[in-house]
């Protein structure tokens, strides 16, 4: 029931988002010329739905009041928001990035700001709801879905931006977290399209670092995860904008790393030859291959191990049994 009508809610903030970046002078001044110099064009500008908040207080407020929308149901759709007894906007001045469910229905919103400041946060999202949770959101799924099925593979990327500038370089098969670290529901999610996850960070530490967490969720949903770190002070958004499509494919095909097999590289580099904290790395490799603990991924356990071994540089038959004890352990 509240979920049904904060999808109606939605869509019909969706409506007045990108009504008011084409149809006022205000939006097109300043909404439009920001997707335009970020390079989106106005066929993938209409494909996401992206809109602009006018820099009022109560723009958005007014109009769904006059349309007799419930005052709690707006305060819970995080579109409006109390200040001292007055509703107002909570996007203001912002463009506008709709988050779509997997059929298309309006989840909730993304509000970047135009120009990064330290003051205000770059982006305000909706505030959890009871059609907008956070660990289920995956965004483009709507638009990725029969690409991601055609290919047999998911991209995943860290921004909204991301996504959009994918898709109009012509690759589809691309979602994107909003920049948490991945949860099951989302991985779940992406299961049901496809087993082949490549994840496509951000290559700054915070990207890294959350690439590199979902490593064991994935591997207990049985996903053949790759990673790709995008080079120095550029995301995928930025990088396919610089080489263009083609590049960007071939570049995502040829750093295409397995996860674990990253995992231990970048990890045994930072050690050195420091022998308890190698120990301690044995001993999470292990930890992490015993996960892959199906019957249909069994072969894919013995490379792992084999894989490892010969990057450690340790006896395989030891590391065989470590793994062992930790699937004994679990169960
Ligand atoms: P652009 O700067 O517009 O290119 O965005 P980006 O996607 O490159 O942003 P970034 O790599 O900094 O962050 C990745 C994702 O994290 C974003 O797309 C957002 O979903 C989310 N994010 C970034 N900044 C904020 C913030 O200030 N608040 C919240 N709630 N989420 C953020
Ligand atoms: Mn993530
Ligand atoms: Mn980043
Ligand atoms: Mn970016
Ligand atoms: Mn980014």
């Amino acid at each position: 029931q509240t979920a049904d009508s904060l999808f109606i809610i939605n869509n019909f903030a969706e409506q007045f988002f990108t009504k008011a970046l084409t149809a006022s002078e205000e939006g097109r001044l300043i909404g439009l010329s920001y997707f335009k110099e970020r390079g989106f064009r106005e066929g993938i500008i209409e494909k996401f739905r992206l809109g602009y908040s006018p820099n009022e207080r109560d723009a958005f407020t007014k109009e769904a009041l006059a349309k007799q929308y419930n005052k709690e149901l707006l305060l819970k759709s995080g579109l409006v928001v109390e200040r001292n007894g007055t509703l107002m906007d909570n996007y203001r001045g912002r463009v506008i990035f709709p988050v779509h469910n997997h059929s298309g229905k309006v989840m909730g919103f993304g509000a970047r700001i135009l120009k990064t400041t330290d003051k205000a946060p770059k982006y305000i999202n909706t505030p959890e709801n009871e059609i907008y949770i956070k660990s289920k959101i995956l965004y483009g799924s709507y638009f990725a879905r029969a690409a991601i099925e055609k290919a047999d593979e998911c991209l995943l990327v860290e921004g909204y931006t991301d996504v959009i500038s994918l898709h109009q370089a012509g690759i589809e098969n691309v979602v994107a977290s909003g920049g948490t670290s991945l949860t099951v529901d989302q991985l779940r999610l992406i299961k049901k399209y496809t087993n082949n996850l490549t994840i496509i960070y951000d290559g700054d530490a915070a990207g890294i670092k959350a690439a590199l967490r979902g490593l064991d969720l994935a591997l207990e949903e049985s996903l053949n995860v790759k990673l790709v770190l995008i080079p120095d002070k550029e995301d995928p958004d930025s990088f396919v904008n610089k080489v263009g499509a083609g590049a960007f494919t071939e570049f995502i095909k040829k750093n295409k790393k397995d996860f674990i097999l990253f995992q231990l590289e970048s990890s045994l580099a930072a050690i050195g030859d420091d022998p308890v904290k190698k120990s301690e790395l044995v001993n999470k490799i292990a930890e992490s291959i015993s996960r892959i603990n199906k019957a249909e991924d069994f072969t894919r356990q013995q490379d792992y191990i084999k894989e490892s071994a010969t990057i450690l540089n340790i006896d395989e038959a030891g590391l065989h049994a470590l793994v062992n004890k930790y699937i004994r352990d679990r169960v």
